[in-house]
């Protein structure tokens, strides 16, 4: 029998794994560059946010923070962050309504509003622009993770509900290579052979959306020896998946050849209902994307006639007309639901850029106009390299 690990026990093995945050607790602590600073931060609630929370504090800030997806909020670790004296909104499972009245908690948390927003799909900031603009007065600038949150951000700034800079810290290397490219493709191929319990080797893998997610996802589903099948929107993506060897073709098509499909395209409707009637029997079906909305689950709950849990996060479902498939966490973010999620080394970086973005707005940032900027290059190149030097690597030439 598995016996729960102590969140207390995951966050200190999680701390340990993320020596940037740590050199930046050492060295920008003392000066304390967020003091006086009111955080507002929404994230995956993961071992390794709490670090970075853990940081922002440690930087002088003070952190309010909310889950930005019910399906990932570790309950054990809430509670830990709690008993730190830290607010946290936000739990495990819940509904649609409690999850999204938890953006004007964490922006409430503060009777004048945070000073700076720390946000995952512009979840804070889309709220701030709609229902809680009288607090955006105090908001001097905000950071965004996500390419669809940042999307969000442009839309929000070009229609002038944007009164202040937002880093979009998913252009910096240490989330976008690292994160997208390195650590979110790992962590999705292994969670789909671990949760499926299904060999990727010798099975035909489909792949919806060619971004750095996809294509390093095509990558290692080809490393293990699956053949990989891309679906794509964008021709210079599709274009780059045939450059790089892989069959591209509509997902009309390639459903019905897929043993697995996995969809990280950020766009709802990925695998849409239509697909679901040509999909093979006996598919695996995951989302790798931030949100859980790029399977048809309406559609595809539509055609199943009954449901049996065969493993944890893996759900088979047998269909009206006698296929069956099998859900792997419900259809969301597979890693994070049903997985242990990206590596803390992984998040290490894109967590320290964060945070770096954060104290650069909170001084010479301050004075960036209103609008999405990208994350300042020396941020990028100094946590690459503090990330290389703890891996023991040494780059410069001699
Ligand atoms: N699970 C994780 O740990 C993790 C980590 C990082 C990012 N993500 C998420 O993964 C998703 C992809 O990230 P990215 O950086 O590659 O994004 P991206 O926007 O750069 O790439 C998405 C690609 O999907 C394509 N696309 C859009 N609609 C499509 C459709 N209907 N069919 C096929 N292709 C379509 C787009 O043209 C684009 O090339 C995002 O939702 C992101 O938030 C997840």
């Amino acid at each position: 029998v598995q016996r729960p690990i102590e969140a207390r026990d995951r966050l200190a093995w999680a701390t340990a794994q993320m020596p940037v945050l740590a050199s930046l607790r050492e060295e920008l602590g003392p000066g304390g560059p967020l003091r006086g600073q009111r955080v507002a931060l929404c994230a995956h609630l993961t071992a390794e946010t709490a670090v970075q929370v853990l940081t922002l504090r440690a930087l002088g800030a003070d952190v309010a923070c909310c889950a930005s997806n019910p399906a990932t909020a570790d309950d054990g670790m809430v509670a830990e962050l709690r008993a730190r004296q830290v607010v946290v909104f936000g739990r495990r499972g819940m509904d649609a309504a409690e999850w999204r009245s938890l953006a004007g908690a964490a922006l409430r948390a503060w009777p004048e509003g945070p000073s700076l927003v720390a946000d995952e799909g512009a979840f804070l900031l889309a709220a701030l622009a709609a229902d809680h603009a009288e607090l955006a007065g105090s908001t001097r600038g905000a950071t965004e993770k996500t390419p669809a949150g940042a999307r969000r951000a442009r839309d929000l700034a070009a229609s002038g509900r944007l009164g202040f800079p937002v880093l979009d810290v998913d252009s910096g290397f240490a989330k976008h290579e690292l994160d997208n490219s390195a650590g979110a493709p790992e962590s999705i191929v292994e969670s789909i052979g671990r949760v499926s319990g299904r060999l990727i080797a010798g099975k035909t893998f489909v792949v919806a959306g060619y971004g750095p997610v996809g294509a390093g996802i095509a990558q290692r589903a080809r490393g293990l020896g699956a053949e990989v099948i891309v679906t794509e929107v964008r021709p210079t993506r599709a274009l780059l998946a045939v450059l790089n060897g892989f069959d591209v073709m509509p997902m009309a098509v390639a459903v019905s050849r897929a043993d697995f499909v996995c969809t990280v395209t950020g766009a709802a409707g990925a695998l849409a209902a239509g697909h679901l009637d040509r999909v093979r029997d006996g598919a695996v079906l995951a989302n790798g994307g931030h949100d859980p909305w790029e399977i048809d689950l309406d559609g595809l709950n539509a055609r199943v006639a009954r449901r049996v849990e065969v493993g944890p996060g893996n759900e088979r479902l047998e269909l009206n007309d006698g296929r069956a498939v099998h859900l792997l966490a419900g259809g969301e973010t597979v890693n994070l639901a049903a997985g242990r999620g990206n590596p803390s080394e992984v998040m290490d970086g894109a967590f320290a850029i964060q945070v770096l973005g954060l104290v650069h707005l909170a001084g010479e940032g301050s004075s960036l106009p209103p609008g999405v900027h990208p994350v300042p290059a020396r941020y990028d190149d100094l946590v690459a390299g503090r990330l290389a030097a703890a891996m023991g690597l040494s780059w410069a030439v001699p």
